[in-house]
């Protein structure tokens, strides 16, 4: 069975140094977790987290990274240089990326085979805004954006994949979806990966949900059949909340 796995995104919080102090902190609480811990950093941070961590079960995601192995491209962070310190996951198509930076489905699935090339995994966000879930279309647009994402990935490299369905109305909003709505989009998503690669690949792969996740839904949310643990924003940036959320049990 699938190991649940609890992902902090922190965006753009904490300094190299805070990052350092926190990981110290989060280690010895999270030593005995239920879920895979992982936490999703601001590049300058990669070094620091990445030597705090070590030895412990802690694994280290970055936020995002450039589809080319190097040239120019000012400003962005290749897979090579990635790969270099030990980053184990990246977080790709977020929908602040989306929203702000001009990602599309196109450049994830770029981004999707480049931390596979360089030894990484992915973190895949999907998700719908209020009014696509207002207008009926959500399972459509989450099933495109999968397909799109996954394109030409092959169904070693899926079952290594993290998807995480993150409606946007839930993000830094303080409103989850209900337990039923999270469930029943990452089914939609599992049943996609079935389609396309089988019902092996799609036990396999990790479907997370995220959007206002906290200490007191996370076992709720986690215990549900499809949905394989969260992408936590705000609250991955507390200890206290983080350590509960990754001791969901
Ligand atoms: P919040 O948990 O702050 O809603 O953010 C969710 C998110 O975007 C994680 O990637």
């Amino acid at each position: 069975s699938r190991v649940k796995i609890a992902a902090g995104n922190w965006k753009m919080n904490k300094t190299a140094k805070e990052a350092v102090e926190f990981v110290e902190a989060l280690k010895p609480r999270v030593a005995d977790a239920d879920a895979e811990v992982v936490v999703g950093v601001p590049f300058v941070c990669i070094p620091g987290v990445k030597k705090a961590v070590e030895g412990s079960n802690i694994k280290v995601a970055a936020q995002n990274i450039h589809w080319e192995e190097k040239g120019a491209f000012t400003g962005e962070v290749s897979g090579p240089m990635l790969a270099d310190l030990g980053v184990d996951y990246v977080i790709i198509g977020h929908s602040e990326r989306r929203q702000y930076f001009a990602e599309t489905d196109e450049t994830v699935n770029k981004k999707a085979h480049a931390v596979f090339k360089y030894g990484m995994k992915p973190i895949i966000c999907v998700g719908e805004s209020l009014t696509q879930r207002e207008q009926g279309v959500t399972a459509e647009l989450v099933r495109y954006q999968v397909k799109i994402a996954l394109l030409g990935l092959t169904a070693e490299q899926v079952k290594e994949t993290v998807i995480a369905y993150e409606p946007i109305w839930a993000i830094g909003t303080g409103k989850t979806a209900t337990t039923e709505q999270a469930e029943e989009v990452c089914a939609i998503i599992r049943n996609v990966v079935k389609e396309l690669y089988g019902d092996d690949v799609a036990q396999a792969i990790r479907i997370q949900y995220g959007g206002s996740v906290n200490a007191a839904n996370a076992a709720e949310l986690f215990a549900m059949p499809n949905i394989d643990g969260g992408l936590v924003g705000g609250a991955s940036l507390k200890l206290d909340d983080f350590e509960k959320i990754a001791k969901y049990n």
